[in-house]
């Protein structure tokens, strides 16, 4: 890896990791660094006390890390309005963390989505899930991990549900309907890394699971890149703005749709299914950008 020339001393490139949480990532990510020789400063949030004038981070590149959405998303907005440069930007953490937002991104960039419908009271989501028609998918409108997302196959199940919501903090009374996409029994999960798509997998739902993640036992397995999946994983990378992302997709009779875009993502799973060094990617394109 070259460094950057600065008179007679040569300063190696560098960033810091700002993180939560040490998972399987941070740390392939920092031997990815290390064996490049790319200097890398770790950022425990949870010890860090921020100043909203003046910043206590060294490095100006931020590869943001913080599995807990709210730190994440707060923490890089106040990074970035020290001056620094953070990998998601808040913009694309912001879009990309609320499944609403993300879809209208996705929409205004042309990207095939599901069908979604949006409603506010109990009676008007009622009639939203008739509309679309049993079964249907409600997902609260920020999680990850499939978390809380409920496929709804009767009126009685969606009541229950909906009721259980209304006494749920009111982020949970945004009720973010979506159409079940009759896909096989796996959705895609492929990785834009600087704007190419760089790995993806099948996700195959464990028994009596329907969601796919692989933080509910979904398996991953290797999958091919064709046009499509490269130029649609790009495209919703595009619409929200996101330069290092994975993005979820499924299959159906007409071509791929793209269900949301995740930053901050995960990838033990995907590299010993497909190969992929993604975290020597995702150093490779910090130092790039440090050039920049
Ligand atoms: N509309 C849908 N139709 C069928 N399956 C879906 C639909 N939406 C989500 N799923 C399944 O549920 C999983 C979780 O949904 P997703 O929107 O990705 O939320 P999360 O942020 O919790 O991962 C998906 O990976 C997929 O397996
Ligand atoms: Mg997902």
């Amino acid at each position: 890896m070259k460094s950057k020339k600065t008179g007679a001393s040569e300063i190696p490139p560098s960033f810091s990791i700002l993180f939560d949480l040490i998972r399987w990532e941070e740390k392939a990510i920092l031997d990815a660094a290390r064996s490049k020789g790319v200097s890398v400063s770790l950022v425990d949030l949870k010890e860090c006390v921020f100043d909203t004038l003046s910043s206590s981070v060294k490095e100006r590149l931020v590869l943001q890390r913080c599995a807990g959405h709210y730190r994440n998303l707060h923490s890089t907005a106040l990074l970035e309005s020290l001056g620094h440069r953070v990998v998601n930007s808040f913009h694309a953490t912001y879009i990309s963390s609320n499944k609403l937002f993300c879809t209208l991104a996705l929409i205004k960039k042309g990207v095939p989505t599901p069908k979604t419908k949006l409603a506010f009271s109990v009676d008007s989501a009622l009639e939203a899930i008739k509309q679309l028609g049993y079964p249907v998918v409600l997902k609260p409108v920020v999680g990850s991990w499939g978390r809380l997302s409920a496929l709804l196959s009767d009126e009685f199940s969606a009541k229950a549900l909906i009721e259980h919501r209304e006494y749920m903090y009111p982020v949970y009374q945004v009720y973010y309907i979506q159409e079940y996409v009759k896909r096989p029994p796996r959705d895609i999960r492929s990785f834009v890394v600087g704007g190419k798509t760089v790995a993806a997998i099948y996700r195959y739902s464990a028994p009596s699971e329907w969601r796919t993640n692989t933080a509910r036992g979904g398996k991953a397995e290797a999958c091919s890149i064709s046009d499509e999946l490269n130029e649609l994983s790009i495209k919703a990378a595009e619409a929200v703005g996101g330069e290092i992302v994975g993005v979820d997709l499924m299959e159906t009779n007409d071509g791929l749709v793209v269900h949301e875009v995740n930053a901050t993502t995960e990838f033990k799973n995907t590299v010993p299914a497909t190969g992929v060094d993604i975290p020597s990617l995702i150093v490779d394109y910090m130092v790039e950008l440090e050039k920049r």
